[in-house]
């Protein structure tokens, strides 16, 4: 996927277009159950471009797998998302997921990428490599 989203990102600077078909390349390219972006919006993450099941729209700093991403400023991989307290369920198919806080130029997390599967213990820390590479491909 990798040279695909780099020619992509590489010649269209809009961001939601990007943003948009990063997470079709990921859907169809990788068949996870949801990728999508939450971006910081007034001290909010509310929803981007996404693929897949309708989700929910404004999460909290500190709320869920993305908020507590966000807050930390670090990816979060979750083997089973029952056994982790406070993470919202968007759809009952979701059995495990990554967060991966986007940085901006300065520094400041500016959106989350958050990556679904309908099967546990889906994610390790080649995912987080590989998705931490194709978000750098977008200019922010
Ligand atoms: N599970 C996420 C919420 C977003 S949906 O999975 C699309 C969370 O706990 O932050």
């Amino acid at each position: 996927l990798l040279p695909q989203i780099k020619s992509l990102a590489a010649n269209e600077n809009d961001l939601i277009a990007n943003l948009a078909n990063v997470c079709a390349a990921l859907k169809f390219g990788m068949n996870f159950l949801w990728v999508g972006f939450y971006l910081v919006k007034n001290n909010e993450l509310v929803l981007g471009p996404f693929q897949g099941p309708i989700a929910c729209t404004r999460i909290a700093i500190g709320k869920g797998v993305c908020g507590i991403a966000w807050q930390k400023q670090k990816t979060i991989i979750v083997e089973d998302v029952a056994k982790f307290p406070g993470h919202i369920s968007c759809s009952s198919l979701s059995k495990s997921e990554i967060v991966i806080p986007v940085f901006d130029k300065n520094k400041n997390v500016i959106a989350v990428l958050d990556v679904d599967s309908d099967n546990l213990n889906s994610f390790d820390k080649t995912d987080e490599l590989y998705l931490k590479e194709i978000v750098s491909l977008v200019r922010f």
